[in-house]
C-alpha cells in the first residue's frame, strides 16, 4: 500500500519558530492556591501591604525577581564545595577573578546585597550637599545617596515617565537636563553620576550604548564620575543587541563588558542577574576608592574578602554570572516577560510599553481612573490581585516613592503595579493563570476604592506601611 503523505495546514513557510528554555527541571516546590475568605483573611492580616503577606499564604509570587532564582545543578554544587574560611576562602579568588574578567573593573569588594555596596559607594563619594544625577531613582539606591548627605536629581528623558510612550531605550539620560543641572550647580557641586542598566521604577526600561557613550563623554570633559548600578545589565545587554544598530551580532557578555568599560565603577545586586539568592558588590578602578571601600566593609558588611556572603554563596555567584550571559538563557529570560506583556494587551490591560526585562508593569492611573493618587490605587490593585488569585506583586507607585523633605507625598507621574518574573522558576501556564486573573479584575476595577495608610514607617515606608479600605 502507498504511504499517503499527510498535508500541512500550513504553507512550511507560515510555521512559526518558538524558542525554549534552555534547561529543564529537576526539583519542584509545591504551591497551593487558598481559598478566597482564607485570602481575604491574609490580605487584611498584612495591612493590604503585599510585602507583609508570608509567603505560604501567596500561590504565585510575582513580588519581586530579587533572590527568588532557581539556580542550577552546576550553582548546587558550587555550593557543595564551597571554602567557609574566615578570609581567603577560595571562592573569594573565584569570584574575584569571574567579576574582573565579566564586568572589566579593577577591584571587587563583595557585600552582602546590592543596598550593602550602595552604602559604601555613597559614603566615599558624597560629600553633604552634592547632587547625584541619574536615570530615574531607585528606592535603596535614593535612601543611600540622602543618608550620605547627597540630593538625587532626575535626568532620565522625560519618554521614561510617560507609560504610553514606545521609544526603545527609555532608561536615556537627556542631555540636556544633565548639561544644565552641571551648569546651574557647577561640575564641583556634582558627587557622581549614577546610571541604572535597565531602569526598575521606569518599568525596566535599558539605555542605549549610543546614550552612555555621549554621557560618559561629558562626564569625562567635567570630570565628573559615572558609576553604573549593573543589576540587570545583561538584560540591558539583551535590549541592545536585539535593538541597538550595530550590535546584533556581539555577544551578550561583549556588551556587558563595553557597558561597564564607560564607567568608573558600579554597584551590584547579585540577586537578579547573577541567579542566585543573596550577595552583591562594589567593583571600581580607582585604587583610592577601593581602599576606602575596603576600609568600610569590615565595618558594615564582613571581612574584605566575603562582605556578608557565606564561601558558598561567592561560589554559586561565579556560576550565576558565567550562565546569565548565555544568549540562549537571556532570551528565555526577557522574552518570558514580554509573553506575559502580550497577553495582558491581548486582554486591554492597560501596561508599561515596551515590556521591561524583568517585569510587567500595569498602568494603576488607567485601571483605575477614579481613585485619586493619594488612595493609592496601585497598592489598592496589588491587593485585589492576590484577592483574585493568590497572586503577589508589588506597588511602584506614591507609596514606593516616600515623601518629600516638607513631609509632601511625592506624586510620582507613574503609578505602576509591577508583575515580577522570578528567573527559571515559573512556567508559561503561571503566566497565563496570572494574566487571566488580571483581566478579571480590571474588569470589575470600577467597584474598587481606595485605601488610607495607618501606619507609616520612617524609612522605605513600602516595605512595612499598613493600610486599610476607605
Ligand atoms: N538596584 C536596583 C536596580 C535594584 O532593583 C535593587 C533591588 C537594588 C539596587 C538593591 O539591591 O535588594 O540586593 O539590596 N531591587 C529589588 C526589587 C528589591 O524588588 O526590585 P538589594
Amino acid at each position: 500500500m502507498k504511504h499517503q503523505r499527510h498535508p500541512l495546514a500550513y504553507d512550511s513557510s507560515e510555521l512559526p519558530t518558538s524558542w525554549a528554555e534552555p534547561w529543564k527541571i529537576k526539583m519542584v516546590e509545591h504551591i497551593r492556591l487558598l481559598p478566597h475568605d482564607a485570602r481575604q483573611q491574609a490580605i487584611a492580616t498584612a495591612g493590604w501591604n503585599t510585602f507583609l503577606l508570608p509567603s505560604s499564604d501567596v500561590y504565585i509570587d510575582l513580588l519581586t525577581d530579587s533572590g527568588t532564582s532557581a539556580m542550577s545543578d552546576r550553582q548546587w554544587a558550587a555550593l557543595m564545595t564551597g571554602d567557609e574560611a574566615y578570609a581567603g576562602s577560595k571562592d573569594f579568588y573565584e569570584l574575584e577573578r569571574t567579576v574582573q574578567e565579566v564586568y572589566g573593573y579593577k577591584h571587587f569588594i563583595p557585600t552582602h546585597q546590592g543596598r550593602g555596596a550602595e552604602h559604601l559607594l555613597s559614603q566615599i563619594l558624597i560629600k553633604p550637599g552634592q547632587l547625584v544625577p541619574g536615570n530615574m531613582y531607585f528606592t535603596t539606591t535614593k535612601f543611600h545617596q540622602e543618608y550620605a548627605g547627597g540630593v538625587f536629581a532626575d535626568v532620565i528623558v522625560d519618554a521614561a515617565h510617560d507609560p504610553t510612550s514606545t521609544l526603545p531605550f527609555k532608561g536615556n539620560v537627556d542631555l540636556d537636563k544633565l548639561a544644565n543641572l552641571v551648569t546651574s550647580h557647577g561640575a564641583e557641586r556634582i558627587a557622581y553620576i549614577s546610571i541604572e542598566g535597565t531602569v526598575n521604577m521606569a518599568g525596566g526600561q535599558p539605555i542605549s550604548i549610543e546614550n552612555l557613550r555621549a554621557v560618559r563623554a561629558y562626564c569625562t570633559q567635567h570630570r565628573i564620575p559615572l558609576m553604573l548600578d549593573a543589576t540587570r545589565l545583561v538584560e540591558n545587554a539583551y535590549f541592545i543587541r536585539k535593538q541597538e544598530p550595530g550590535w546584533g551580532d556581539t555577544s551578550i557578555a561583549a556588551i556587558v563588558k563595553e557597558l561597564c568599560s564607560l564607567s568608573d565603577g558600579c554597584t551590584v545586586s547579585a540577586k537578579k542577574d547573577g541567579l542566585v539568592n543573596i550577595g552583591g558588590f562594589l567593583a571600581v578602578n580607582d585604587d583610592l576608592l577601593a581602599e576606602k571601600a575596603r576600609a568600610l566593609v569590615v565595618a558594615f558588611e564582613g571581612l574584605h574578602t566575603y562582605g556578608g556572603m557565606a564561601g558558598r554563596d561567592m561560589g554559586a555567584l561565579a556560576v550565576g554570572i558565567r550562565e546569565s550571559l548565555e544568549y540562549d538563557y537571556i532570551r528565555a529570560r526577557v522574552e518570558q516577560v514580554a509573553y506575559l506583556g502580550a497577553r495582558l494587551e491581548r486582554f486591554g490591560v492597560p501596561v508599561v510599553v515596551p515590556y521591561g526585562g524583568h517585569a510587567i508593569y500595569l498602568d494603576a492611573k488607567r485601571i483605575l481612573p477614579h481613585l485619586d493618587q493619594e488612595t493609592f490605587p496601585a497598592q489598592r490593585l496589588a491587593a485585589e490581585l492576590y484577592l483574585e488569585a493568590g497572586i503577589r506583586t508589588m506597588e511602584r507607585g506614591i507609596v514606593s516613592a516616600g515623601r518629600a523633605p516638607d513631609g509632601s507625598n511625592y506624586r510620582p507621574a507613574l503609578e505602576l503595579v509591577r508583575l515580577t518574573i522570578p528567573r527559571r522558576v515559573y512556567t508559561q501556564s503561571h503566566l497565563d493563570v496570572t494574566s487571566e486573573a488580571v483581566a478579571r479584575v480590571c474588569a470589575r476595577a470600577d467597584t474598587l476604592g481606595g485605601l488610607r495608610m495607618v501606619y507609616e514607617p520612617e524609612h522605605l515606608r513600602f516595605f512595612q506601611a499598613r493600610f486599610e479600605p476607605l
